[in-house]
Parts: C-alpha cells; sequence; structure tokens
C-alpha cells in the first residue's frame, strides 16, 4: 500500500456492498466504523478495517481520532462564469422577483452578455480559483454546465473551458451541455429556431468534440416547455448524452414527469414537488437533485426532502454553485440545511451529497463512498466525535484535510 490513514476516530464508508445509491430508510445508514484505518494504493482504496487489524509497512498518515469521509459529489454546478450580480441580490432585497429579473433581461441573460465577451483564457483563470475553492471544502467531484454561452460559438467555449479546467485541479470533472437555459432576446419571437439551433447544432458539435457527458434543459414557467424538453433530451439520447434537468424549480412544470418518462439520470431543483411529482419518481431510476442553498438565497420554499425520503425516495444534494441563484459551492453548508430546513438527518445527508451524488453523475462504481477499489477520495475533518457536528456548526470550517485520487492535498 502507498499511504495508511490510522487511527480514524470514526470512518463512513457511506456505502459497504457496490450499492449505486440509497433509498428510502436506507440512507439512515452511512456504515460507519469507529476506529478504523484505510489503505490506499494507485490512487485506489486498497483495504479498510478496525484498527486491531490494521497492517504495517506503508506511509502513514495519523488522523488522531479526526473522522474521515468520502469526498463530495456536487452532481449540479454552474461552476463557469464571467460575473458576479450582486446587484441582482440587491433588487431582489427590494422586492423584485428571480422572474421579474429574468423577464428585464437580466439573470441568465446577464450572465450570458457577460459570458460572450470573455476569452476561454479568462474564464478559465476564474474557474481555476472556484475549483480549488470547492475542492478545499471537501468537494472531489463535480459536474459543471454550460448554459451561459447561448450561442453555439459560447456553449462550446465554455464547455472546452470545463475540459481544460482538468489539466489545472485535480478534481474529477463531468460535463453537461445547458444549451436551453433561456430564451436569448432576439429568439422571443422565434423560440423554435433557437430549439433547433440546440438540436442541429449544438447537442451533435457538443457530442462529436467529445465536450459533454450529459444534456440539460431549464424545463420550467417562462423557460422551456415539456414538449421542448422532451425533444432536447431525446436527441441527446441519439448522441449519447444522457439526460439531467433543470426541474420544477418555479412551478410544478411537468420537467419531472417529462424527465422520468424518458430515463433522465436526474431532475434538479424541485422547490415545487407534490404528490404527483413523488409519485412519478418511485420507482424510476431518475435521481431527484435537491439545491437547498439556491431555495435559501432565493427566499424560495425548501425542497420537500422529508416527504420524499419518507415515500422510499433517494435524494441526493448539490450546490448549484452559480452566480445568480447560489453564489456558493459549499457542500457542508448544502448539508446544513438540508438538515436545519429541510429535517434530513446528518447521515441521510452525507449519503446524498456522496453515493447518490455519485449516481446522479453515473460515477458511483468510482466514487462516492469509501470500498476498496474505488477512488480514494477522501475529506479528513478537524477533531470531532462524529460528522452530526459539520451541521451543526453550519458556519464553521472543519474540513481538516482533502484527499484526491489517492493525493493527500496541500502535500
Ligand atoms: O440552477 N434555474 C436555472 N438555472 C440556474 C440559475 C442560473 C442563474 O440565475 O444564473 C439554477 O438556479
Ligand atoms: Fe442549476
Amino acid at each position: 500500500m502507498d499511504l495508511i490513514l490510522k487511527n480514524i476516530g470514526r470512518l463512513y464508508q457511506v456505502a459497504r456492498q457496490g450499492e449505486s445509491r440509497k433509498t428510502g430508510l436506507e440512507m439512515q445508514d452511512a456504515c460507519e466504523i469507529s476506529h478504523a484505518w484505510v489503505g490506499i494504493s494507485n490512487g485506489k482504496i486498497a483495504g479498510l478495517g478496525t484498527m486491531d487489524s490494521c497492517p504495517d509497512g506503508a506511509k502513514v498518515l495519523d488522523c488522531a481520532g479526526r473522522i474521515v469521509f468520502p469526498g463530495y459529489v456536487d452532481s449540479h454546478t454552474h461552476l463557469i462564469f464571467a460575473a458576479t450580480r450582486e446587484g441582482e441580490f440587491v433588487d431582489r432585497i427590494r422586492g423584485l422577483s428571480y422572474e421579474e429579473i429574468a423577464r428585464k433581461g437580466g439573470g441568465i441573460l446577464n450572465s450570458a452578455r457577460k459570458l460572450q465577451l470573455a476569452s476561454e483564457d479568462e474564464l478559465l483563470e476564474g474557474a481555476i480559483a472556484r475549483a480549488w475553492e470547492i475542492l478545499h471544502m471537501g468537494t472531489t467531484t463535480v459536474e459543471i454546465k454550460s448554459g451561459y454561452g447561448l450561442t453555439v460559438k459560447d456553449e462550446l467555449k465554455m464547455l472546452r473551458v470545463a475540459r481544460k479546467l482538468e489539466a489545472h485541479v485535480p478534481l474529477r470533472i463531468r460535463r453537461t451541455l445547458l444549451g436551453a437555459h433561456a430564451l436569448p432576446m432576439d429568439y422571443r419571437e422565434k423560440r423554435e429556431d433557437f430549439v433547433q439551433m440546440v438540436l442541429k447544432e449544438m447537442i451533435p458539435q457538443a457530442a462529436e468534440e467529445g465536450l459533454a457527458h450529459f444534456v440539460d434543459v431549464f424545463c420550467d414557467r417562462g423557460f422551456f416547455t415539456v414538449d421542448e424538453t422532451e425533444r432536447i433530451i431525446q436527441k441527446g439520447a441519439d448522441y449519447g448524452l444522457k439526460a439531467k434537468i433543470h426541474a420544477n424549480q418555479l412551478d410544478h412544470s411537468g420537467g419531472v414527469q417529462v424527465g422520468v418518462k424518458n430515463g433522465a439520470l436526474s431532475v434538479d431543483h424541485l422547490e415545487c414537488v407534490g404528490e404527483a411529482e413523488i409519485q412519478a419518481l418511485q420507482g424510476s431510476a431518475t435521481m431527484p437533485v435537491l439545491l437547498p442553498s439556491a431555495a435559501f438565497f432565493l427566499r424560495a420554499p425548501y425542497q420537500p426532502a422529508r416527504e420524499m425520503i419518507d415515500a422510499g425516495l433517494g435524494v441526493a444534494l448539490a450546490s448549484d454553485y452559480n452566480p445568480g441563484s447560489t453564489p456558493t459551492g459549499n457542500m457542508n453548508f448544502e448539508v446544513a440545511l438540508a438538515c436545519i430546513r429541510m429535517r434530513m438527518l446528518p447521515q441521510e445527508a452525507l449519503v446524498a451529497a456522496t453515493l447518490n451524488g455519485a449516481y446522479a453523475l453515473d460515477l458511483a462504481a468510482e466514487c462516492g463512498s469509501i470500498e476498496v477499489g474505488k477512488s480514494a477520495d477522501l475529506v479528513i475533518t478537524d477533531r470531532m466525535e462524529s460528522f452530526d457536528l459539520i451541521p451543526y456548526f453550519f458556519a464553521k470550517n472543519q474540513i481538516h484535510q482533502v484527499v484526491v485520487k489517492g493525493k493527500v492535498m496541500g502535500e
């Protein structure tokens, strides 16, 4: 073994039987082991157990009673952007709504205007800073969407920046084409032309250049319809891109149902979810991804996580890091909001922010839990009794060290 983490006060494996996701009551079991060790070889987990079985003869990192859990898998972000939007933040304090700002050409269109003027190098510089920022807070896998380009050239530019980012930061990155994020002003009278551009140019070109793993659509009131969403995700499927959908943020939009019907990997946001949406998700392979800090920042109702889990569903938590609806990628804060405002148990939140996030990126065979053979992506916290203290001290940085693909950051 290349490295052994010894004297771990409490190890949270999250899964120990090759499960690809956890649902309902299973989410309460974060597979804890007290007084544990974890061995790493060639970037992967090579062994683990209780300290009485700890092998000798490798480089040792003494965890001295700290807790260890899998690196967070943030399955939904818009990490690449050109400018902040604090003016809109203040407008909302004064009483304007997110949708009113969007209708006036602010919001996503505001971000698009700035991004279209930025070079790849400028975008890359900002993305590198944000990627290190989230890595130091415990995220080891992240999904990044386009969606602030809104032209073929600029959407592809964003995806290229996301691809280049991998050479600068050791995060595992998945890229999503979100060409249908908002309708540009000059397409207001000809929305079908924009949809055709997504179908006939963005999707084929992004897929042929190998720039995207997934396709996404903002299926909601004032953005894209269920019918447009279905056509776009079916076209994505023709090109081998699975779907992840922005659904039910602003309304009961039908986004959840169209996602489930078309086998989407995930449906994300879900502030507006009731019985019908929960029923649609039951028995499906689609992961609901909840973005609590988006609800927090926009003063929207929190996603009904408790009802969803009690109905037997699995849920994932993600940050939605973006300049408009949630300018943070701190997964510890998502966990805290999920516990405090959505009544998720800390163990459920941990499962949601790791294994179930990996499922929402089709990566559960590779990361999201501490199991032999998976990538050695680990978070080592300050000294503490249990993971419960992560959401409890909701505004404190308690991440001591992060290990990505077997490498200890900062060493
Ligand atoms: O996930 N809801 C749609 N898209 C992003 C926000 C985009 C923005 O406001 O810049 C979201 O919240
Ligand atoms: Fe989003």
